[in-house]
Order: C-alpha cells, then sequence, then structure tokens
C-alpha cells in the first residue's frame, strides 16, 4: 500500500520506517530540512535503539523517502499524522498547532476514499472535528489510531505492539476504514496482536487514560516512598511484595525520582484541561495530586543531597549521572535528572552532568550546566555523586573502583538501582529514595 507519514520525530520517523518493513511504500513528510536531510541519509535525528539499521534496511528497498513537500502525500491511500502535541505555552491544555497545520496542508492532495489515520496524543474531541473538516470537503475518512509506543523500545513496539486501537465515526467493525487499515497491519495483525474497534472518542481517551494510569501507579509508589522515609521502611521490597499479587503487577512500581519526557506530563496535564472544559474536571483533580507528587519528588533529591553533603551544598562539587528522561533515549523533554541539576547549580553547587547519548540535547536545554562525556573525567573529585538515570553503564558501576576517583565516597542511587549493601561495604554512604 502505499503510504504516507506526516510528522517525523519520535513518533512519525519510527512509523515511517516500520511501515516500509511491513513492506508497504511509504513518503515520510516534515516541515523541518534538517530532520529530513537527516532521515534521507538513513540517520535518525535522535537516537532510538535500532532505528539507523531499521531505516538503512529499509531504505535499500526503495519503499521508503522523505520529503518537506506536502504534495508527495499525493496518490498514497492512507496517511498517518504523527506531529506533536506539547504543552502550551503557560497552559495545561495541548497545542494542536501542528495537528490543525498538518490537517489544512494535507486537504488539497486528500483523495475520495483515501483514509487519514490520527496517531499524535490529542485531547478527546479532536477526531470528531477534524472529521467533519475532511469530510465536507470531501469522502475520505478520518480513523484514530493513538501510539502507545515506549522511546528506547519505539521500533518493537510499533512492529508488534499489545494491541491496536481503531476509532471511526460510527465506532463500527463494518467502517470502511477498518479494512483498510487491517490491510495495512495485516503482518502484526496475523501475529496475533488484538484489535479494537471503538468510536472516535473512546479511542482517544484510551490513550489519555492509559498514560494517567501509568502516571499514577509511579506517583502512587512514589507516595509510599515518602512513607517508607518517614518510618525507616523500604520502598523497593514493597514494591517487589505488592507486586507480587497478579492484579496489580510489579510493573510501573519503582519508586525513584519520577516521571518525565514528552509524555506523561504534559499528557495528565492535557487530560486535566480537556476535563475541564467539558465539566467533568471533579473526576481527574486526583491527576493534580499525582502531578504534586511526581514535581515533589525532584525537591525531595535536592534536600537529600544537601543532606548528604553536610548540610552544605555551597561549593560542593556533584556529578550527575545521566540526563535523559530515562534510559536508551536522548530525550530531555521535562527530564526530572535535568530539573535536579538545575536546582542544586541554583544552590550554589558545582554541577557536572554525564550521559551516554543526551549531553548535546541536555546542552540546548540547559546552557549554564557543566558536561562532561568521559564518566572517568565527570566523577573525579566530586563530593557526591547522584545516579538519576538508569543506563546500564552506570547500573554496572564498581564501588571499589570509583572510591579511588571521588572526593569523597557518597552516592545517591535516584532510580534505587544500586545494591547498597555492596556499596556501604566498599566505604560509600549510600542513599536510596524511600530506602532506609
Ligand atoms: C510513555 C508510555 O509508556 C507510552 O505508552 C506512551 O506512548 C508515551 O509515554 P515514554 O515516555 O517513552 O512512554 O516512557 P516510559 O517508559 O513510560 O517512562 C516514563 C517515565 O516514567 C520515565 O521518566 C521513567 O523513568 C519513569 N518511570 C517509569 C518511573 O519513574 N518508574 C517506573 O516504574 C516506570
Amino acid at each position: 500500500m502505499r503510504i504516507s507519514v506526516i510528522g517525523c520525530g519520535y513518533l512519525g520517523a519510527v512509523h515511517a520506517a516500520c511501515m516500509a518493513k511491513l513492506g508497504h511504500h511509504v513518503v515520510g513528510i516534515d516541515v523541518d530540512p534538517k530532520k529530513i536531510s537527516a532521515l534521507s541519509s538513513a540517520k535518525a535525528p535522535f537516537y532510538e535503539p535500532g532505528l539507523d539499521e531499521l531505516l538503512r534496511e529499509v531504505q535499500a528497498t526503495g519503499r521508503l523517502s522523505f520529503t518537506s513537500e506536502m504534495s508527495k502525500a499525493a496518490g498514497s491511500t492512507v496517511h498517518f499524522v504523527c506531529v506533536g502535541t506539547p504543552q502550551k505555552r503557560g497552559e495545561n491544555g495541548a497545542d494542536m498547532t501542528y495537528v490543525d497545520a498538518a490537517i489544512d496542508s494535507l486537504l488539497p492532495y486528500l483523495e475520495p476514499g483515501n483514509v487519514v489515520v490520527g496517531k499524535s496524543t490529542v485531547p478527546v474531541g479532536t477526531a470528531a472535528r477534524l472529521a467533519s473538516v475532511i469530510g465536507e470537503q470531501l469522502d475520505a475518512h478520518l480513523l484514530w489510531n493513538p501510539e502507545f509506543l515506549r522511546e528506547g523500545h519505539a521500533v518493537s513496539d510499533t512492529l508488534n505492539p499489545d494491541r491496536f486501537v481503531y476509532g471511526v465515526s460510527d465506532g463500527s467493525e463494518e467502517h470502511e476504514a477498518v479494512s483498510i487499515l487491517d490491510d495495512v497491519y495485516a503482518q502484526p495483525l496475523a501475529e496475533g496482536t488484538p484489535r479494537l474497534v471503538t468510536d472516535h472518542a473512546t479511542a482517544e481517551l484510551v490513550k489519555a487514560a492509559a498514560n494517567s494510569f501509568l502516571a499514577t501507579k509511579i506517583s502512587f509508589i512514589n507516595a509510599m516512598a515518602e512513607v517508607c522515609e518517614a518510618t525507616g521502611a523500604d520502598v523497593t521490597r514493597l514494591a517487589d511484595a505488592l507486586g507480587m499479587d497478579d492484579r496489580i503487577g510489579r510493573k510501573f512500581l519503582n519508586a525513584g525520582i519520577g516521571f518525565g519526557g514528552g509524555c506523561l506530563p504534559k499528557d495528565i496535564r492535557a487530560f486535566m484541561a480537556r476535563a475541564g472544559e467539558l465539566g467533568a474536571d471533579q473526576a481527574l483533580t486526583f491527576l493534580r495530586e499525582v502531578d504534586a507528587i511526581n514535581m515533589r519528588r525532584r525537591t525531595r533529591v535536592v534536600e537529600l543531597t544537601r543532606e548528604l553533603c553536610d548540610g552544605i551544598l555551597l561549593g560542593k562539587r556533584i556529578t550527575v549521572l545521566g540526563a535523559a528522561f530515562k534510559p536508551e533515549s536522548d530525550d530531555v523533554r521535562d527530564s526530572p535528572a535535568l530539573s535536579i541539576a538545575a536546582q542544586l547549580q541554583l544552590q550554589g553547587a558545582v554541577v557536572t552532568v554525564t550521559d551516554p547519548k543526551a549531553l548535546s540535547n541536555a546542552a540546548k536545554r540547559f546552557p549554564e550546566l557543566q558536561y562532561e562525556r568521559a564518566l572517568e573525567i565527570a566523577v573525579s573529585r566530586s563530593d557526591a555523586l547522584l545516579l538519576l538515570t538508569e543506563w546500564q553503564e552506570y547500573r554496572d558501576l564498581d564501588p571499589y573502583e570509583l572510591a579511588g576517583a571521588v572526593s569523597s565516597q557518597r552516592i545517591l542511587d535516584g532510580r534505587n538501582v544500586l545494591d547498597a549493601a555492596k556499596w556501604r561495604a566498599a566505604g560509600w554512604t549510600y542513599r536510596g529514595l524511600g530506602r532506609p
């Protein structure tokens, strides 16, 4: 099938490559010429494991191309809308400028029978609004197909998702667009991926609700971490025990510095804002608490670092291990690690940040922080190490080897991934979050 993918960021670039991998002829379209030129030479404009290899593989087949000209969408049967919906400046709601602009510029090239498939995370009601814009002009369809991929696992999450959700205007399996999208996803469907057909609003809500649930789960365990800190209990053992109840499950119960990234924080805020517009704000007031618990973790880490440094941050050399919002990503959007690094610096600490992949993005966002790629230089003469993004190379650090490099053997494990007993035995003052 001929497919266009509009928007080639974290979502669209991966989606375009994966659709070509499934055997389709794909054109990726983006207004940013830098992204297009990188992608055209099979280079992802961001770090995502396996993506460069996949781009090389599918571009060699001739089935994948990239352009900044929307006219190249003409002739495709399916048009995926994958543009960003960031948080509006100074407001909680989602900024719909890019989605609206994508649809407006696509309209002249749509043909009757085409299917526009929305993948961006949008406020509920958007699909119905866009369907009427498209339907008024010609006999094309609008299907909402939310994307659940995680950065760091984007390729496998796209090719083998847990489920497909198709939102169509009448919520019916018989809708013409359903069988067209089934053809696009024929391979994963044949492999057994479940597929649910819903109305537009339900499909949009599945995404908002899923991210809210995940954020709530993380904030729940971080709230337990606060209680553990007050009682001397260990939140990691608590999470292990809770997770053995298969109604609860162990995933997303890792207490630490909280969630960040380009999705969870802005999506729960946009969801609250939308519920307010719909007169259902009371239903989601708990998300305000979820957000507040999450933000409190960052302040808590600053306070714990001060305690670790004998009550004084001024002039202390602090090394922050990790800048990305999570490992296997170079994304620093709303990264709790960077936010903590910046707060420590503001309070007079001399902060050096290291990360295997995210330093150039970090430097654009927080140019005032010091960055050092080489781990051995970053840790040298440090008064305290803060492990804030759990890259494997930081999990594997040897406390005995590291002891000689630092000024003081103090470590704060912001992700609770180190073996506390081992680090203490090697002479370190170890602090975890929600752990004695
Ligand atoms: C998330 C959703 O998982 C995905 O389905 C959706 O499509 C986009 O948003 P992503 O932002 O890539 O994906 O990251 P995710 O793996 O969900 O992690 C989000 C944040 O939560 C990270 O900062 C991570 O470190 C943190 N986290 C995750 C925890 O603090 N504890 C956990 O137990 C799990």
